[in-house]
């Protein structure tokens, strides 16, 4: 039995104190993003690039190597699925990568995230690339070199891909998003040539903070998401991060003139919230008790968000508790305000873009980071060639950076490979839940009747219990019993889209 071996009870020892170690840096994390003051940033930054750095010294203990070897990890058959055989692989893959960067880069890269990012909340500010420019030359050397550190198989992108999306390469996402903008482009053009139009004007009406901060907690709760095992607070730019066993916080940022921001910024946060508190808990700190990737990840916010969130069925259940929330409403009818909360609209920004248009915000960011990789496109000419896909894919103008290329904060944060896996996640969300309808009945009436728990407890049981048991690929095809596809959103979003706008 590995489980009682003496060399796996070490390992697992060994990868929870790291797990112990790496949760303090997330506390850190946290706070940098949520209180913490301007001028205390740098100092933050060595705070953080010191447990980075003693993590990734544990992590690469040469006694690592020896268990494993001992524990003949490299031979465990990629089939088996017991808990011991997923934690090795993954063990055995982890430092396998871990081992190929020195300490130097992962420290250089921890500390030029904190302050590169600082930099990019001003510049952004500001509007001006040139201040951010300087870091992000750098963020992408820093990125070049752990990618040919780590190795790759087709192009440099494929290794940070990697990072995120464990096993899916370049060659096979981009395939996927240019289908996507094959079915979808001319979907959001006769979307625009269409006469009905929804106001959305009474979603603008004001609505206080308090009022927004209540509502969307109750919601939240009620889909799931546990408050005595996280909490909710505001930043600039919402996250979702767990900071240890039994913390998960989701943030917000609250605009007391635009109701939807804050609501489905909630909803999505506690999508991913949820995955997080519901790992199994009894292998916290182990891969088996670690979410998959951010593809899935981003599924069950998604799903939660847009497929639940943004259902008729949903506000059939919410509407009239949202009335008594939020007075303004009350004038407005369900059929407006479902038409209004599912406007379909090219625009300049992709954290508040409809979910028709939102892949081809990915599709850009995904085409300029690897050209900007592969040292096809300057850190100086990003502005203009984003302002160029702009008018390409989704017809508009960019006015400025700050609504163009400042806008995220991934690049500032040291992440290249990352904007992918928020179109994997859409895939994989279509996929799962025309899979919950087949299984559970049907949706629409559960939610209706403010039964989000069956749903829940589904995803629980086929995602979140599985820990890091399939890679994201496989988890999809056990569940679904498909390979992942194009068609379940192009299906979903023309099922729900075509009839809203007369089409
Ligand atoms: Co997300």
């Amino acid at each position: 039995m590995i489980a009682h071996h003496k060399a796996y009870v070490e390992l697992l020892d060994r990868f929870k104190h790291i797990a112990l170690l790496e949760s303090i840096e997330e506390v850190l994390t946290w706070d940098s993003r949520t209180y913490l003051p301007n001028c205390a940033s740098e100092y933050r930054a060595d705070q953080i690039a010191l447990l980075t750095g003693m993590a990734h010294e544990k992590r690469t203990d040469p006694r690592i190597a020896q268990l494993l070897n001992e524990l003949d990890a490299d031979s465990i058959n990629t089939e088996d699925i017991s808990v011991e055989a997923v934690n090795l692989r993954e063990w055995k893959r982890d430092y396998d990568k871990q081992v190929k960067l020195p300490k130097q880069l992962v420290e250089e890269k921890a500390c030029t995230a904190v302050k590169a990012q600082s930099t990019w909340v001003e510049a952004r500010k500001t509007n001006n690339f040139g201040a951010f420019k300087p870091w992000l030359k750098k963020t992408l050397d820093l990125n070049h070199q752990t990618a040919e550190c780590l190795g790759y198989e087709n192009e440099l992108y494929d290794a940070l891909l990697d990072l995120y999306e464990p096993g899916v390469l370049t060659c096979d996402v981009a395939p996927v998003l240019s289908q996507l903008r094959n079915e979808l482009v001319p979907l959001i053009q006769s979307i625009a040539g269409s006469s009905k139009k929804p106001d959305i004007s009474i979603l603008e009406r004001e609505t206080s903070k308090s009022a927004q901060r209540n509502f969307a907690s109750e919601v939240a709760a009620a889909i799931g998401f546990d408050f005595n095992q996280g909490r909710l607070d505001e930043t600039a730019h919402p996250f979702c991060i767990g900071l240890g066993l039994n913390d998960t916080r989701i943030t917000t940022r609250f605009n007391e003139n635009y109701l939807p921001g804050a609501l489905f910024g909630v909803i999505h946060e506690a999508g991913h919230g949820i995955y997080d508190q519901n790992l199994p808990k009894e292998h916290y700190g182990t891969p088996m008790g670690q979410y998959v990737s951010l593809g899935i990840h981003e599924s069950q916010s998604r799903m939660w968000e847009n497929m639940v969130g943004r259902s008729r069925s949903f506000w059939e259940y919410w509407y009239p508790k949202a009335c008594e929330y939020f007075p303004v409403l009350k004038t407005v009818t369900l059929d407006d305000f479902y038409f209004a909360i599912n406007e379909v609209k090219p625009s300049l920004i992709r954290v508040e873009a409809d979910e028709v248009t939102y892949n081809m915000h990915i599709l850009i960011r995904f085409e300029l980071e690897r050209a900007m990789l592969n040292g096809d496109l300057s850190a100086a000419d990003l502005p203009g060639a984003w302002k160029e896909k702009y008018r390409k894919y989704l017809g508009i103008d960019v006015p400025n950076d700050t609504k163009g290329c400042l806008q995220d904060i991934h690049w500032s944060g040291g992440m290249i490979g990352y904007f992918p896996t928020y179109s994997l996640g859409n895939l994989n969300a279509a996929q799962l839940f025309r899979k919950a309808g087949e299984e559970l009945g049907d949706l629409d009436d559960m939610f209706q009747a403010g039964d989000f728990s069956t749903l829940k407890n589904w995803l629980t049981e086929q995602i979140h219990s599985q820990g890091r048991r399939y890679r994201s690929g496989k988890l999809i095809e056990v569940v679904t019993h498909e390979p992942l596809s194009a068609e379940p959103l192009i299906d979903y979003l023309k099922t729900k889209y075509m009839p809203l706008y007369g089409l």
